[in-house]
C-alpha cells in the first residue's frame, strides 16, 4: 500500500505570519473532532502524508508553529550546488538544516516562468538525492502538446532525462513524481479522472520499463491542476494517483482540511 501524500504548494503566498497562522490552525483540526481527529490517526499510522511547501522566508516561522509531528515542511525549490557564490539562490543543506523533509523541483512555474532545462533538472534531481532531503519532481505537458497528440512523448522526454542515472532502490522509495498538466494549473481546468489516471498509468509504465516491478508499484505519483474539494476524492480514488499537489485549494485551511478528509 502507497502512502498517500497530500501536498499543499503555497507558491509566493503566505509570508512568515500567515505561514505561523495556517499552521497552528491546521494543528487545532488535528486535536478537534470535525475531521481532524480521524486525519490525525490516517497520518500517525502511516496511511497518509501532510506535506506544505511555504515559500523560503515562510519555512522557519512554519517549522516553528508545528506542536506535532503531523505535518511535513517542503521547500519549493533548491540550487543543485552546495554553496558558493549563486546570489538569490538557496541550497538543499541550507533546506535541510531550516527543517524541509521535501523539496519540489521542476514544478511547470520552474519549467516556463523560470527558463529551467531538463538538464537543469536532472542535476537537481540528483543533488536531492544526495541530499538530505527527497524531491517531490514535477512533470507535465503544455495544452498544445496535449493537442497535438504528444502528451506521452513530453512525459516520457521529462523523465528519462530526469531519472537517466537513477537506481530502482532509489526511485521507489525515496522519488516522488507529480503528474501536473501545464493547462491545469491555477486555470481552474482539472484533468478528467480518467485523463489524470491514463497519465500517471503512463508514468507507472515508463518507471516499470526502467526500473521494474517493486520499483513501479512502489513509487509514488500525485497529480496537480486545480484540485479542489470538489474533486480531490474521486481522483484519489483512480489507482495510479497516490496524492495531490494543490496550489490555489491549500491557501484555505478550510479547503486544505477538506482535501486531507477525503484521503481518508
Ligand atoms: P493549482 O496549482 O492547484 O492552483 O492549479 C497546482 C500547482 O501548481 O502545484
Amino acid at each position: 500500500m502507497r502512502r498517500k501524500m497530500i501536498a499543499g504548494n503555497w507558491k509566493m503566498n503566505n509570508g512568515p505570519a500567515a505561514a505561523e497562522d495556517f499552521v497552528s490552525a491546521l494543528e487545532e483540526w488535528f486535536a478537534s473532532d470535525r475531521g481532524g481527529k480521524r486525519s490525525a490517526d490516517a497520518v500517525s499510522s502511516g496511511r497518509i502524508e501532510i506535506v506544505l511547501a511555504p515559500p523560503f522566508t515562510s519555512i522557519a516561522s512554519a517549522v516553528a508553529a508545528r506542536r506535532t509531528n503531523l505535518i511535513d515542511i517542503a521547500a519549493q525549490n533548491a540550487h543543485h550546488k552546495r554553496g558558493g557564490a549563486f546570489t538569490g539562490e538557496v541550497s538543499l543543506p541550507m533546506i535541510e538544516e531550516s527543517g524541509c523533509k521535501y523539496v519540489i523541483i521542476g514544478h511547470s512555474e520552474r519549467r516556463h516562468v523560470f527558463g529551467e532545462t531538463d538538464d537543469a533538472l536532472e542535476k537537481k534531481l540528483i543533488a536531492t538525492l544526495e541530499s538530505g532531503v527527497l524531491p517531490i519532481f514535477c512533470v507535465g505537458e503544455t495544452l498544445d502538446e496535449r493537442t497535438s497528440g504528444s502528451m506521452e512523448k513530453v512525459l516520457s522526454s521529462q523523465l528519462t532525462s530526469a531519472w537517466s542515472s537513477l537506481t530502482s532502490d532509489v526511485i521507489g522509495e525515496m522519488v516522488v513524481i507529480a503528474y501536473e498538466p501545464v493547462w491545469a494549473i491555477g486555470t481552474g481546468k482539472t484533468a478528467s479522472d480518467s485523463d489524470a489516471e491514463d497519465a500517471c498509468d503512463f508514468i507507472r509504465t515508463l518507471a516499470y520499463d526502467k526500473f521494474g516491478i517493486a520499483a513501479s508499484d512502489s513509487l509514488r505519483i500525485l497529480y496537480g491542476g486545480s484540485v479542489k474539494p470538489e474533486n480531490s476524492g474521486a481522483l484519489l480514488a483512480q489507482s495510479d494517483i497516490d496524492g495531490l499537489l494543490i496550489g490555489g485549494a491549500s491557501l484555505d485551511v478550510e479547503q486544505f482540511e477538506k482535501i486531507i478528509e477525503s484521503a481518508l
